[in-house]
This record gives structure tokens, C-alpha cells and sequence, in this order.
């Protein structure tokens, strides 16, 4: 059997890096997988999260993930705090974990920065939770952005360790599936910084939500050059070829059919290129995100209907665990 388990965090908008990194992929492997996608409320508080904010962010990301495809016929959306299995497995895991390999993880570096002793336990013991999100449901398949590809890693690690513990192969290792052509999208302002949604300035991203006009006016202020044409010397221009393979990226075409309708192109001819196909592409999915806000009694029947399935399917792989360690 092959399934998926990916997430997203509730933090401020989904961007456009969410969606080609990963949730344009989670949409297409509906097909061929059964497939879980979680909103991952408990990674989300490794950061100070206020209240109301953090219940609107789920909300908003259930209707962005639905409004961008997945179809809840075949495949369930739920908010990760709600099925208490993460947590309870993320300890288990954690006494399989050994400190040396949590302290190779670059993302918490770059988040603890120069405040290490600050840092939180939550933020640092991250990866382990993303572990056993993937675990509880023994999921075969991650589709994530080329950013998680080390926390993929640290799972298959721990899964391993576990399965070496206990003499078994109870947990699948699972494989990430780092797919399309925008695995890793740069920042709109500074083309050596990847698009995140902690970044300060909104100018360095697209959002899902953003209309036509927010678009049009973040990719015209979007960092360039002066070369004359869009194709010469990409390698050293990373601005530019961010901005190329978003072109093509979400218009469906190679970076090499790209380049040839960029022929004679400047820059500022490439951003308007940009700018209709991404304003065409997104415009939809932003207005069926809309409709679906206005449903909040819809949205969390989404959630309570995808928890179920995922409590089951979770319930069941605890109670082996259980057993396997000697609990009573
Ligand atoms: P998060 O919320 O940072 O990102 C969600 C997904 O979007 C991808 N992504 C990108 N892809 C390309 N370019 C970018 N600039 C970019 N930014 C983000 C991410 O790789 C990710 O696939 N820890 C995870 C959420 C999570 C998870 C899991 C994922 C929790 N448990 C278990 C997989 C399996 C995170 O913070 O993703």
C-alpha cells in the first residue's frame, strides 16, 4: 500500500513556494496514493502563536488547500493537535533520537540564530515531532519542498532505529518525493533567500490571497538587473532565473520553452509575463478560497471529518507501539 502524509504550517499566508514546492504535487498524487494532509497546528507554536490568529490561520489554510485541489472525496484534510497520536508517538520517538543527529538540523540554526540558549525545546525537538507525523500513519511517501529534504532524512533515521530496537520493520522508511521544477523558490527581493512567510517583507512573496493588483505591483517592485536580454548569463543572475522558473513553473511549460518565448525579452518584459500567467493562475484559487472563509461551519466539518480518519488510522498503529515497548 502507498500512502502520503505531507503538512503545512498555519503561519501567516500560504505563498507561492507552498503551493509549487508542494501542494500543487499533493493535488496531482491523489491519484495514486491515499493521502493525508495536515495542517500542522503543533510545529506552528515552536513560535509564539496568538490565539485567534492561530485559529484563523488553520481555517485559512484548510480553505487554500481545498481551493488549490484536494479533493476530500479521496483524501482528508485535518488539524495535526487534534489527533493526539503526534504528540504521544513524537516522546516515544524522542528516546530514539539521539542528540547528535538533532544538532545537524540547519533549520534550527538559521531559527536560533545567535540565541541558542533561548531557543525553545519545541523548536529544537521539531524534526522528531515531523517524524512521527509521518510514522503514526506508517506513510510510504512525503511530498514536501526541497527545504525538508534533511527533516525527511532525520525520519527515515529514526524510523530505522526504532525498527533496530525492537528487531522489525513496523515502521516503512518513508521516501520524500521532491517533485516539478520549483522545489526551491527564492525570495521575490533577494533571489539568495528562499520565499517564506517569516520573512519581514510581504514584497517577498506572492500569497495565495493576493488579488490581481498585490501581484502585479510585488512582482514590478520584484529585484532586477540590467541585463538587456532575460536568457544571458542565468547562472550568475539568480533573481532573474527565480523569476523565470515561476514563468514556467505556472504556466506548465520547460524553463527551455520558457527562454524561447523570453526571446529578446528584458527583464521588465519578463515580470509582465509573469504577471498575467501568475494573476491568471492564482485568481481562481483565490476566489474560491473566499467563498469558502465565508463557510467557516463548512471548513470545520472538513476538519472534524478528516480528524476521524486520521484518529483511526493512528489509534491503531499506537496501540502496536504500545505493545511492542512493554506498556501495560
Ligand atoms: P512549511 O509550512 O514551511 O511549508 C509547507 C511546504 O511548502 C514547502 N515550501 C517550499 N517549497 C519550495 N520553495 C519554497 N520557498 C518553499 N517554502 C516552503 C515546504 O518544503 C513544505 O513541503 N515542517 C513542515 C510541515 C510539516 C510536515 C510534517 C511536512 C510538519 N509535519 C510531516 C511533511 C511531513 C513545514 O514547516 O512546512
Amino acid at each position: 500500500m502507498k500512502r502520503i502524509l505531507s503538512g503545512v504550517q498555519p503561519t501567516g499566508n500560504l505563498h507561492l513556494g507552498n503551493y509549487l514546492g508542494a501542494i500543487r504535487n499533493w493535488v496531482k498524487l491523489q491519484d495514486g496514493y491515499e493521502c493525508l494532509y495536515m495542517v500542522a497546528d503543533l510545529h506552528a507554536i515552536t513560535v509564539p502563536q496568538e490565539p485567534d490568529s492561530l485559529r484563523k490561520a488553520v481555517r485559512e489554510v484548510t480553505a487554500a488547500l481545498i481551493a488549490c485541489g484536494i479533493d476530500l472525496e479521496k483524501s482528508a484534510i485535518f488539524n495535526q493537535s487534534a489527533v493526539s497520536a503526534h504528540s504521544e508517538l513524537a516522546w516515544i520517538l524522542g528516546c530514539h533520537t539521539p542528540l547528535g543527529w538533532l544538532n545537524r538540523m540547519t533549520q534550527f540554526k538559521e531559527k536560533a540564530g545567535k540565541h541558542r540558549e533561548e531557543a525553545l525545546l519545541g523548536l529544537y525537538s521539531y524534526p522528531v515531532l515531523m517524524a512521527a507525523d509521518i510514522l503514526v500513519y506508517k506513510a510510504t511517501h512525503v511530498p514536501v519542498g526541497e527545504d525538508q529534504k534533511q527533516h525527511l532524512e532525520l525520519s527515515r533515521d529514526i524510523a530505522g532505529a526504532f525498527n533496530r530496537q525492537y528487531n522489525t520493520e513496523f515502521f516503512p522508511l518513508p521516501e520524500p518525493l521532491i517533485l516539478g521544477d520549483a522545489t526551491r523558490v527564492m525570495s521575490l527581493r533577494d533571489g539568495s533567500k528562499k520565499m517564506s512567510k517569516s520573512d519581514e517583507s510581504d514584497y517577498s512573496r506572492i500569497n495565495l490571497t493576493d488579488d490581481a493588483d498585490a501581484i502585479a505591483k510585488k512582482i514590478k517592485k520584484a529585484t532586477s538587473d540590467s541585463y538587456p536580454t532575460v536568457g544571458e548569463n542565468l547562472e550568475n543572475r539568480p533573481e532573474a532565473a527565480n523569476l523565470l522558473t515561476l514563468y514556467a513553473s505556472l504556466k506548465g511549460v520547460t524553463r527551455e520553452q520558457a527562454l524561447a518565448e523570453c526571446a529578446g525579452k528584458n527583464f521588465s518584459g519578463l515580470k509582465q509575463m509573469l504577471t498575467e500567467v501568475a494573476v491568471a493562475h492564482l485568481s481562481p484559487i483565490t476566489r474560491r478560497m473566499r467563498e469558502l472563509l465565508a463557510a467557516p461551519d463548512y471548513i470545520d466539518q472538513v476538519l472534524s471529518k478528516g480528524v476521524a480518519r486520521a484518529r483511526n488510522i493512528a489509534g491503531g498503529t499506537m496501540q502496536e507501539v504500545k505493545e511492542m515497548i512493554g506498556f501495560l
